[in-house]
């Protein structure tokens, strides 16, 4: 059976994706392997959110151009949101690529492949043996419920779930609750790729966990480009061949109090999360991202609260501090607004008296066409109000097909977006430092995620010597284990570090005792006591519960 390398860029929505079609084509007799050198597909699943993430894709395909000379059977495939936008122009441009698969069509993903496989068979390695499936405009067409069956849910309700390693790895999973977005936020191509907003069943959202929880993952976060809309209307449900069937999103229109509807009929997101908290006891951990500062109900932050199993963390883009700003971005709401909500958030959740401190992390754009010096320093003060643990800074890009890119020149000069990338990364670097600094002296629940850095350096495993990130399809939860597992350390006497991260998403180090101690420890959640700070990176000490 032909061997498939698959590699992942982009955001947790192509990290789960690339799970799924790897369990697929694991099923259909595909082998996974993460040697490209010996593989007979390469799969890359893309992301088109700036220039600079489909830059590093444009480079990995011209660097086949050679190797498929070499390899004529080779064949490759561009999965995700940028095959979905640059469509039939990246084939023409790159003829080594002989499949696309757009982020809607993925459930088609096994036919093209075992098309292409057999095509390129019968081919010699000029030619392309092109198959598409992309959604182009389709999606957006009817905004009634479905009434077809949605063939993308059959890809996540037949998700591949098997025990997690016994090294303990892959705790964690991403489960999907929203796909596609209705926000149009004017620099964005997320709408575009991931097509309309649609909520998956609740009962198929909780049983998922189940079974991942059966298999003994400890975190679940669940996925939506704006999960605080999640929301299913189960009277208007439609069922195909008896699976019910997800649901087009509406305009929300949400308030900070209780659905008035919500209740028997209708399943809103902080419905949801309370029924996963009780119904999952064995997800010890339960978060999710990313949440929209608009329609953010006080009846999430009470379950929030309530559950004790549900982190205190929320990930939370503010995109800009000034208000002229945000409304060229179509973004909805006020910096007032959001800082209310932050406000708000803390009120119900910032518990640190209990050690359960809210963190909270944030997305800025700099450089946003028409974005003045003062409307900068605004965003310095909202990220010196807001005080996030972290925040992901990034320089506008202008996106084809966005509004912005049609209609609103990108006039904020290279170096000045630079300048305002640096400038801000500093100023959150010491609010970050700040925040760890709080930190001293508080215990922490830590999930162990594996080995720190400064372990796998001792040991010789630095990252840059692993192997490229690609999927297992043996593991349990997901692709998402960031720390490498220890199986790879020579064994070693004496203390090992271990790193792992609190429920509010802190990373904090310790040691274990030795290595046979260190692997006992990862997948397990063990008190910490934070004992210094360097930065955001926090070193603690093991507490005996
Ligand atoms: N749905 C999420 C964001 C998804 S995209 C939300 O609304 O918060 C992830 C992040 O990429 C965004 O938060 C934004 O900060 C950034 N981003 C999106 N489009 C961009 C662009 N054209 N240029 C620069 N950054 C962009
Ligand atoms: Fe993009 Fe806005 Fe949707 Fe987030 S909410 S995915 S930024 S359009
Ligand atoms: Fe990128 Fe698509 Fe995610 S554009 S950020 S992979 S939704």
């Amino acid at each position: 059976m032909p061997r498939v390398y698959l590699e992942t860029f982009g955001c947790q929505m192509n990290e789960l994706d690339s799970e799924l079609v790897a369990g697929r084509l694991a099923q259909l007799g595909y082998a996974m392997t993460r040697e490209a050198e010996t593989a007979d597909v390469l799969l890359y699943n893309t992301c088109s959110v700036r220039e600079q993430a489909e830059q590093k894709v444009w480079s990995r395909l011209g660097e086949l151009k050679k190797t498929k000379k070499s390899r004529p059977g080779l064949v490759v495939g561009v999965l995700g949101c940028m095959a979905e936008r640059d469509g039939a122009d990246l084939m023409k441009r790159m003829p080594v690529v002989d499949i696309m698969c757009g982020p809607g069509e993925l459930d088609k993903l096994p036919e093209l492949l075992d098309n292409a496989v057999r095509t390129r068979a019968s081919l010699n390695g000029d030619q392309s043996a092109s198959q598409a499936a992309l959604q182009g405009n389709t999606s957006r067409r009817s905004q009634t419920l479905a009434a077809a069956e949605d063939r993308l849910e059959l890809l996540d309700l037949s998700r591949t779930i098997s025990p997690v390693d016994p090294d303990g790895s892959h705790r964690s999973a991403y489960v999907r609750i929203t796909r596609g977005c209705n926000k149009f936020c004017t620099y964005c191509v997320v709408p575009f790729t991931r097509g309309a907003e649609i909520h998956r069943p609740p009962e198929h959202i909780i049983d998922e966990c189940k079974r991942l929880a059966y298999a003994g993952v400890v975190e679940v976060t669940l996925l939506g480009q704006t999960v605080n809309h999640y929301r299913f209307e189960h009277g208007a449900s439609v069922s195909v061949g008896g699976v019910v069937q997800p649901q087009k999103g509406r305009t929300y229109k949400g308030s900070h109090h209780r659905d008035a509807f919500a209740g028997t009929s209708v399943t809103t997101f902080a419905d949801l999360l309370h029924q996963i908290h009780e119904q999952v006891p064995g997800i010890k951990r339960l978060r999710f991202v990313t949440s929209y500062p608009r329609d953010f109900g006080n009846d999430v932050l009470e379950v929030m609260r309530d559950s004790e199993r549900i982190c205190r963390y929320l990930h939370v883009p503010a995109q800009s501090g000034s208000d002229s700003v945000l409304k060229r971005m179509n973004r909805g709401y006020t910096v007032g607004e959001y800082l209310e909500f932050l406000d708000r958030a803390r009120q119900f959740l910032h518990q640190p008296e209990i050690g359960r401190p809210l963190m909270l992390s944030g997305d800025i754009i700099v450089g946003f066409p028409g974005e003045t010096d003062e409307d900068y320093q605004g965003t310095v003060r909202l990220l010196e109000q807001s005080r996030y643990k972290n925040c992901f800074i990034f320089k506008y890009s202008p996106r084809p097909g966005t509004v912005a890119y049609d209609k609103i020149p990108d006039d904020v000069p290279e170096a000045v977006k630079r300048e305002r990338n640096n400038h801000l990364l500093s100023v959150q670097a010491r609010i970050g430092e700040a925040i760890g600094n709080e930190q001293i002296g508080q215990t922490f629940d830590v999930l162990v995620e594996g080995l720190s850095q400064k372990q796998l350096k001792a040991s010789g495993l630095t990252n840059a010597a692993r192997k490229p990130r690609t999927i297992e399809v043996t593991i349990g939860g997901s692709a998402v284990a960031t720390a490498p597992v220890v199986e790879e350390t020579a064994e070693a006497t004496g203390p090992v570090q271990v790193t792992g991260r609190s429920d509010g998403d802190l990373i904090i180090h310790f040691d274990a005792n030795d290595s046979t101690h260190a692997r006992s420890l990862v997948g397990s959640i063990v008190p910490v006591r934070v004992e210094s700070a360097s930065g955001l990176s926090l070193r603690g000490c093991a507490i005996d519960s």
